[in-house]
């Protein structure tokens, strides 16, 4: 049987050209920060003593993600976003606040999902995921009862 294409919950990939600090950022901080692409992924291990581990998808700008990361330095926090303005973005906060708590994505969060362990979650951030309000639309959104499907599997009871 044929392959279904990806889902494509996202939009533009890059929306205008990254202003030269951020492009520098990319380069130098990004690979230390990155996921690995392939491979299964386990969130205890990628910060040795954190507390707990949460996931937040689609992070935007990632200003949520770092103020989260800010306020629980004890947390290891995993942040998927295809966007690379986005990421970019998320990377002048982690330079400017000194964050050593953050892991990076920079793509499909379904991807890494389906890399992590069961139950190795303790909390989720999904917040204003699909502004894809149109019909027509309805295929492109990323919360389905799929998705919920994978977050419950990867939470921890009670997460
Ligand atoms: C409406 S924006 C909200 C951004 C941010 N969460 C906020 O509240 O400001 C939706 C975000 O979800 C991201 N997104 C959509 N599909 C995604 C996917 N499959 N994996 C990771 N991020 C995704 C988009 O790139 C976009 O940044």
């Amino acid at each position: 049987m044929e392959t279904p294409p990806p889902l494509r919950s996202f939009g533009r990939i890059r929306s205008r050209t990254l202003k030269p600090r951020q492009a520098s950022l990319m380069e130098t901080l990004l690979p230390s920060l990155r996921l690995p692409a392939e491979g299964p992924v386990d969130p205890m291990r990628l910060a040795p003593g954190a507390r707990e581990a949460w996931l937040e998808i689609g992070f935007g700008g990632g200003e949520h993600m770092a103020a989260q990361a800010a306020a629980h330095p004890d947390i290891v926090i995993l942040g998927a976003e295809p966007f690379l303005n986005g990421v970019a973005s998320a990377l002048r906060h982690v330079e400017e606040m000194g964050l050593r708590n953050v892991r990076i994505h920079d793509g499909d969060a379904r991807d890494l999902m389906a890399r992590l362990p069961d139950a190795g979650l303790d909390r989720i951030f999904v917040l204003f995921p699909d502004p894809w309000q149109k019909a027509r639309h309805h295929k492109r959104r990323l919360v389905s009862p799929a998705f919920a499907a994978e977050a419950a599997r990867l939470l921890r009871p009670g997460g």
